[in-house]
């Protein structure tokens, strides 16, 4: 198979986790007698540097061409004025946009190894297996707002969570039928007790649940209290669909689990086009450039790049498989350790993988 692929390392620790998830797909490349070629890219706080542009339109017309997107990480305190013109993180907001990208996969998995660097209990987390379908190009992040100044010299700002019908659809159908293929089981979160856009999403839910999946369990959760939930008993759930700004808040507790950020990739779809992936660590700005970044969620992000956007099961499969066999042999970085425990570095736990890969 031939496939084009676009990089874009962005900020901080961007670009060390994404050059090692090329190694692991060229490795796959070889393997599997593929040829994939990357062509690299702007976005984030190094596309405002060199274009002033955080998402420049090179950026989206080579993505638009391409079959998927691997991502690292955008923004640091260099570009964190709250007056400056531009953010790097509209460079994301501004592709997500473009490409249609309305579905953000954030699976929940623990991995067995790792069940001790959880902050959280082993009986708790043991088993938990979750997949979050995220909005990702609506509600409180594209809805209108502004800020203007009042005449007794205060400002007055807004933000609105806005959704149509269709915009719920298209996620809950995405995510009923992923459920379908797992444990059949969904769980919508809303604020339906307080927002209107929340009761728009507990209608629509409901109707498509009734009409095109009655063989699902379906349940409904308020947002506050799925905060609790996930850290009370988070092997009772499944599949989760939600908003965008509650799905960015839970997935950032639900990584707590796994035991490290570190570990988790995310998948961003549309109903057509190349799908985006990167790891859902951030920029991480502390450790960027000293080679001690954990790699890990960006080559599971290549991974979840081959399952979703070029069909290869079977590659995404051996990449997930000699990760966790990379882990089993007690391989770690730094972020997995007890602090001043010994730890592999970007580099070293990549070359493991690798190993495992051929192997
Ligand atoms: C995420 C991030 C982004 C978001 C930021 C960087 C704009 O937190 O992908 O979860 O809020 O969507
Ligand atoms: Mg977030």
């Amino acid at each position: 198979m031939q496939s084009k692929i676009v990089l874009l390392p962005g900020d901080g620790i961007g670009p060390e986790v994404v050059q090692q998830g090329v190694r692991v797909l060229q490795s796959i490349a070889s393997k599997f007698g593929h040829h994939f070629e990357f062509s690299e890219h702007l976005i984030g706080g190094i596309a405002i540097d060199e274009t002033g542009d955080a998402l420049p339109n090179s950026t989206i017309v080579a993505c638009k061409s391409s079959e998927a997107i691997l991502l690292g990480a955008v923004g640091g305190p260099k570009w964190d004025d709250p007056n400056a013109k531009t953010r790097p993180e509209a460079g994301l907001l501004k592709i997500r946009k473009e490409l249609g990208l309305f579905a953000n996969l954030r699976p929940i998995v623990t991995f067995a190894e790792l069940l001790d660097s959880s902050p959280l209990k082993r009986e708790i987390i043991e088993g938990t297996d979750i997949l979050f379908f995220r909005e990702l190009t609506g509600g409180l992040y594209f809805g209108p707002s502004g800020l203007e100044e009042l005449p007794d010299g205060q400002q007055r700002a807004f933000s609105t969570a806005v959704y149509t019908t269709s915009e719920v659809e298209r996620i809950v159908r995405m995510a009923a039928q992923a459920a379908l293929k797992r444990r059949n089981k969904l769980t919508m979160v809303d604020k339906a007790n307080v927002l209107e856009a929340s009761r728009l999403w507990r209608r629509v839910s409901a109707r498509i649940m009734k009409e095109e999946f009655p063989a699902l369990e379906y349940e409904v959760v308020l947002v506050d209290s799925m905060a609790m939930h996930l850290l009370s008993r988070p092997t009772s759930f499944d599949v989760v669909v939600t908003s965008n700004m509650f799905g960015d808040i839970l997935t950032d507790e639900a990584s707590m689990l796994p035991g490290s950020l570190g570990m988790l990739p995310s998948a961003s779809l549309g109903s057509s086009g190349p799908g985006l992936y990167e790891p859902i660590h951030g920029s991480a700005p502390d450790i960027a450039g000293k080679g001690i970044a954990n790699p890990l969620a960006t080559i599971l992000a290549a991974a979840m790049l081959l399952r979703h956007s070029l069909g290869l099961e079977n590659e995404a499969v051996s990449i997930e498989t000699a990760v966790r066999s990379v882990l089993a042999a007690g391989h770690r970085t730094a972020d997995l350790v007890r602090r001043g425990q010994p730890s592999l570095g970007t580099i070293e736990i990549t070359d493991h993988v690798l190993k495992a890969l051929v192997a």
